[in-house]
């Protein structure tokens, strides 16, 4: 990527700039069925000229389908898609300053490289030579300078991955939609292709809203995540902000893990909330943050499993400030360094296990069945809506 800087400057310096004021792309209130099935249940956000978004979610809560209303392709029921402040919602996909990538990139076999990158160029019927100048621009952009005669089925899936980026990128748009663009790449390739593809979004300073159902990669490349479940937005954020303050309890557990306790807020007084968990179990410590619901109502305490610590009877508590749950060593599993626990946590439940991790050295001291103290400090613990609200 070392020789790439003069025509990646070229490049963002004839991209005209989007208006400061306002978003670049604005959805509002999309509402879209398939039949009887309503797949995007009133979706809503926005991304910033030059920002890096990832919708995030499992297989089948709407992405490809938001993405493809965003691109034209697909007309919602409901709600608006603006553009630099333009209301496109009903404008063909090929008047919308918006190129996507596809997962299965959608190259043309029986073309050559350069023909691939240039086929969106030819159709807007530009010069020739401005063709030849911009292609060869973003060919040395993706690092496939000299590739250009290659058929595409004589290039491998990271270099065919490239070649879509760079016909994506030919033609300069100011939002790239990108749509599990590394899906079908190994995981090394996949990692290193997560780079480049950061490092060319802040070199050219376009717009990418990415999709991905892989919480690392989201993690790894967002300015801001939208995490989707059911056709709904859970949660909209940094990386950093849904990790360490979700909203739910879906969004807990699925950026990273998180053990997930039903319980009851009975009482909040001088900054300390108590809570009722199952078999009449009642914790209290200080919150700071906002409360999820009402006092008298049902809630879920979320923790992540590295932030329990186990404790036999008789080690000393975890110093600092915390809360210590009762539990019964259910299940050990060794992974190297550390021991996977699985702690039985209140004595009618079968199902409440938590995960946690401990140090090597204590993997053999105890056997299953063990009784057990989980240490948990109190700035550990979160508190999220109930489930399915
Ligand atoms: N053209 C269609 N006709 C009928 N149902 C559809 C159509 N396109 C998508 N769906 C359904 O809409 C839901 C959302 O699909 P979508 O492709 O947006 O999910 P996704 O989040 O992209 O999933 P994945 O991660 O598996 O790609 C799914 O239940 C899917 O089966
Ligand atoms: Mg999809």
């Amino acid at each position: 990527m070392a020789d790439a800087s003069s025509s990646t400057q070229e490049l963002a310096s004839k991209e005209p700039k989007p208006p400061s004021a306002g978003p670049l792309l604005e959805v509002s209130g999309i509402v879209k069925s398939f039949g009887r099935t309503k797949v995007i249940a009133g979706v809503s956000f926005h991304v910033a000229a030059g920002e890096f978004l990832t919708l995030l979610g499992p297989s089948g809560c709407g992405k490809t389908t938001t993405l493809r209303i965003i691109a034209g392709f697909e007309q919602a029921d409901k709600g608006r898609v603006f553009l630099k402040g333009e209301d496109v919602t009903t404008r063909p996909p090929y008047l919308r300053d918006v190129h996507t990538v596809f997962q299965h990139y959608a190259l043309f076999p029986h073309y050559n490289v350069f023909d691939n990158v240039a086929f969106g160029l030819r159709i807007q019927k530009l010069p020739k030579r401005q063709i030849k100048t911009r292609v060869t621009e973003v060919l040395d952009l993706v690092k496939l300078s000299g590739y250009e005669k290659r058929r595409t089925t004589e290039m491998s899936g990271g270099q065919m991955q490239r070649i879509a980026l760079a016909r994506a990128l030919a033609g300069r748009p100011s939002l790239l939609l990108l749509d599990e663009p590394l899906g079908a790449l190994d995981l090394k390739l996949r990692r290193e292709m997560q780079l480049e593809l950061k490092a060319i979004q802040r070199r050219l300073g376009i717009a990418f809203i990415y999709v991905t159902h892989d919480q690392d990669e989201a993690m790894a490349m967002s300015d801001r995540i939208v995490v989707f479940h059911h056709g709904r937005i859970e949660q909209i954020g940094t990386p950093s902000e849904v990790y360490r303050k979700p909203k739910t309890s879906f969004v807990a557990d699925f950026m990273g893990s998180a053990n997930i306790l039903s319980g009851r807020l009975i009482g909040f007084k001088d900054g300390c909330v108590r809570i009722r968990l199952e078999d009449e179990v009642e914790v209290e410590f200080p919150y700071a943050d906002p409360l999820p619901v009402a006092q008298g109502q049902a809630l879920c305490v979320a923790i992540r499993p590295e932030r329990i610590s186990v404790r036999y009877e008789g080690d000393l508590p975890l110093r600092g400030s915390c809360v210590s749950l009762p539990a019964i060593l259910a299940d050990t599993v060794s992974l190297g360094d550390e021991t996977q626990m699985f702690l039985a946590f209140f004595k009618n439940s079968t199902k409440t296990v938590l995960s946690a991790t401990m140090e090597a050295r204590h993997q053999n001291e105890r056997r299953d069945g063990t009784p057990v103290w989980a240490d948990i400090r109190w700035r550990d613990i979160l508190l999220l809506e109930p489930e399915g609200e």
